[in-house]
């Protein structure tokens, strides 16, 4: 206990985020530095990616209701951004946090009680405190300014629900995408998603899933080799995000299988004939679309009793009561979204050859 540390709050070097708040506190938020001057920006910018991150979808989301209106504090004039900090904040309003006394002194499995235990000694407890995903809202806030900053480069990045609960999407319609609660691109998937999912609520348990995401109209050149790959910062935005348990770019963990002439994309004076190298090569994004593959562990807080400990070592019993999520996988797609707009947005100011890139690839 009391390991000395040094905070991991903060993400990115020339767009760089630092997050603060927990579940039930007053409120959380972002405090973005490094953002260009000059850039459009009103509070009503961050209503439609909020919105989508929100629960409410149904059953299967947490009943907490929270309005995720965003406040901007600082680094806006006259509806322009300053090139000063900007500080993004969200009013937690509908924080219940008596159920959660339980966690005062046992640790719930497959959460991370008992990690923040160990290490600080002391922490918010209620509603996950900081490893919440409700610090997630202040990911999507800062996405919001990372996309307009990617505004010139016209990249749409697109995440939708790939598989949940072991059901997976055939088709991919991006027209479905926000046409469903479960953010499933094929419309067929959707019932058989929803079954699932109330399946399991119904049981007192939870589901995972996996998500892809697909960023079209990436310049080639983005990436700082050698620690600083395009594919590295990718993998640890998404990885710093709760349930995640896994990343594959392209073809990912199926390359390992294949040949090398099977694993290499041909080369043709159009770009590449295939892409299984989803988009980035030697940490350079290389023209074609990125792709990512996340995975998604179900829910570690469950309604089902369970094995744990308390503080003092000794054997105990778990029924937890609270207000959860069945699974992490629809409200997860914008954070994922936002997280690889943060490191585009980052990589974008941070390569010297911004503009140079930007001209040559026209
Ligand atoms: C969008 C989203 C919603 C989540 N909702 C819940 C929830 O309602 N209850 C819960 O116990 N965990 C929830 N989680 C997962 C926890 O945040 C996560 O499992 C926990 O912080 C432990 O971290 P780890 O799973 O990365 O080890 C959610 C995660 C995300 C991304």
């Amino acid at each position: 206990m009391g390991v000395a540390k040094v905070p991991g709050n903060s993400f990115g070097q020339a767009f760089k985020i630092t997050t603060f708040g927990e579940s039930h506190g007053k409120g959380i938020g972002v405090i973005i530095d490094g953002c260009p001057p000059r850039i459009p920006l009103l509070n009503k910018d961050f209503v439609w990616e909020m919105a989508r991150r929100r629960p409410g979808r149904g059953p299967f989301d947490t009943p907490r209701m929270e309005t995720d209106q965003v406040e901007i504090l600082s680094g806006v004039f006259e509806g322009l951004t300053t090139g000063t900090p900007i500080a993004l904040y969200i009013h937690n309003r509908d924080a219940q946090s008596k159920p959660y006394e339980i966690l005062r002194e046992l640790f719930r499995p497959g959460h991370a009680d008992y990690t923040y235990f160990k290490k600080y000694g002391h922490f918010d407890f209620r509603g996950g405190g900081r490893s919440s995903a409700r610090e997630t809202a202040a990911r999507v806030a800062a996405g919001v300014v990372a996309r307009l900053v990617l505004e010139p480069l016209k990249i749409t990045i697109m995440a939708y629900t790939l598989e949940m609960g072991g059901i997976r999407a055939v088709r991919i319609d991006p027209e479905a995408i926000n046409r469903n609660p479960f953010y499933c691109p094929d419309t067929d998937m959707v019932d058989r998603m929803r079954e699932m999912i109330l399946k399991a609520k119904k049981e007192g348990d939870s589901i995972g899933g996996i998500v892809e995401v697909r960023i079209n109209g990436c310049p080639a050149g983005l990436g700082e080799p050698v620690f600083d790959k395009l594919s590295a910062d990718l993998a640890k935005a998404v990885m710093s995000v709760g349930a995640v348990k896994g990343i594959e770019i392209g073809a990912g963990f199926e390359a390992a299988r294949l040949k090398g002439s099977q694993n290499n994309d041909p080369i043709i004076p159009a770009g590449f004939k295939t892409n299984l190298a989803g988009g980035i090569l030697g940490g350079i994004s290389n023209g074609d679309d990125i792709v990512l593959r996340v995975a998604i562990k179900p829910i570690p807080s469950i309604m089902k009793e369970q094995e744990t400990i308390d503080r003092a070592g000794r054997p105990a019993r778990l029924k937890l009561q609270g207000r959860f999520d069945t699974s992490a996988v629809p409200r997860i797609v914008p954070v994922l979204e936002a997280m690889v707009a943060i490191v585009l947005a980052d990589h974008y100011l941070r390569s010297k050859y911004g503009q140079l890139i930007k001209q040559l690839n026209g």
